[in-house]
């Protein structure tokens, strides 16, 4: 194992150790506070900013910026994670950024450096992705981000039900200062793993990433009648379970009738009965759905389709809809000058060029960023958004040699 395997190994397993990092948990504060740990001890400055993102600075020519705003080249990734996810979504390109670091000598790094650990990048808790990164850039004012309710009864932990609430919770224990200056990227490299089976299939070790899917995310709240299941009639019930199945219905039926295959990949992610239990009809419930792809039009041609037939088919039924649009995402190209940069820094591996049908900060990133963002591949056993999740350190420790590269050659 050389060094560098050691250090990452190290990482995954302390950082890893408090378990699966759903945004706002006891796990992912404490993850954080680890990490933060980790960042203090490779000598970086530390900061939190008002969404809950982590920062941890590394100056050029170790000099102490005291100005109030710096350039920077930044690196990272997500710290957060889905339910029963696993380890590497995210935390690898946080990790991969701070061996990095490690390895590369002091005098070779010529700009300002952020490894920055993203708050809130997956959905699952508040319907919405990528939260930390929209705010850095812009995309979310903080009174909005504060103000986003959790997506489902699931992750009312006494945290707080919104984002405000449940990010105050968890300062208290992390007790980071304020970002206190403006920070103006320069460029912003993501490592992640594939989370599909592509790399693994091919045999490749690097995904070159031209282009990034959006995803459409829409919320439906179905309102029926609960009632005693044992007393009530079947002819005389409003079940909210029923207009479920209608609404699937709808849903593979437009699948099929639109010929739509892998043009676009679609989700119903959440069925959430609202205090379901075995003896109570369904009386409400929520769901999500959710489409993505390279294709906007398709997608959101899809989404209309779906809604306005959900709005017409459901009353039909007794079940009253309520629909709320969460997420409205955009198909990205990246700077195909930082993609040929990352494929010429990986051409000693053997590469693959592809488009990620997953969601990265890489995308809000490259809004703010003056020559843009990239993000770029290792492989993992194809399999993500699991607890069996798995990436090889010696595939990470590629990805921290492209970082290397890409430092040093800035
Ligand atoms: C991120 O994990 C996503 O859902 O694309
Ligand atoms: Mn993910
Ligand atoms: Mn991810």
């Amino acid at each position: 194992m050389s060094e560098n395997d050691e250090y990452i190994s190290y990482l995954l397993s302390y950082i890893g150790e408090t378990g699966n990092r759903v945004a706002f948990s006891k796990e992912e504060t404490q993850a954080k506070i680890r990490l933060v740990n980790e960042m203090k001890k490779l000598g970086l400055d530390v900061y939190t900013d008002e969404a809950g993102n982590i920062y941890g600075l590394l100056y050029a020519n170790n000099e102490k910026n005291d100005s109030d705003s710096m350039d920077v080249i930044g690196i990272g990734s997500h710290i957060d994670s889905v339910p029963g996810g696993g380890n590497f979504d995210g935390l690898v390109g946080i990790l991969s950024g701070l061996a990095a670091i490690k390895t590369v000598k002091k005098e070779e790094i010529k700009e300002n450096i952020a490894i920055i650990a993203f708050e809130c990048e997956e959905s699952s808790v508040f319907g919405k992705s990528c939260l930390g990164s929209k705010f850095i850039s812009k995309q979310i004012s903080i009174e909005k981000l504060r103000a986003i309710t959790i997506v489902s009864s699931d992750f009312d932990d006494g945290f707080g039900l919104t984002y405000g609430e449940k990010l105050d919770e968890c300062n208290k224990y992390l007790q980071l200062p304020l970002l206190n200056k403006i920070i103006n990227f320069k460029t912003f490299y993501e490592p992640h793993i594939e989370q599909g089976p592509m790399l693994v299939d091919s045999n490749k070790k690097i995904g070159v990433i031209s282009s990034i899917a959006a995803p459409i995310r829409v919320k439906f709240t179905l309102t029926g009648k609960g009632g005693h299941d044992g007393t009530v009639p079947m002819t005389s019930r409003r079940d909210a379970l029923v207009g479920f199945n209608e609404l699937y219905n709808i849903y593979r039926g437009l699948r099929h009738r639109m010929d739509i295959n892998d043009r676009l990949r679609t989700n119903i992610g959440v069925v959430d009965i609202e205090n379901a239990s075995i003896n109570r009809i369904p009386g409400k419930l929520s769901t999500t759905v959710s489409a993505r792809g390279l294709d906007e039009n398709l997608m959101n041609k899809f989404m209309e389709e779906l809604i306005s037939r959900v709005e017409v088919q459901l009353p039909d039924l007794n079940i009253e809809v309520h629909t709320e649009r969460l997420e409205q995402g955009k198909p990205l190209n990246l700077n195909p000058k930082l993609v040929d940069k990352i494929r010429k820094n990986a051409e000693k591996y053997p590469t693959l060029e592809m488009w990620s049908g997953a969601g990265h900060d890489t995308v809000y990133m490259n809004k703010i960023c003056k020559e843009g963002a990239a993000v770029f591949f290792i492989p993992n056993t194809g399999i993500s958004h699991e607890n069996s999740e798995y990436a090889k350190t010696e595939d990470i420790t590629l990805a921290c040699h492209i970082l290397e590269n890409l430092i040093k050659s800035e």
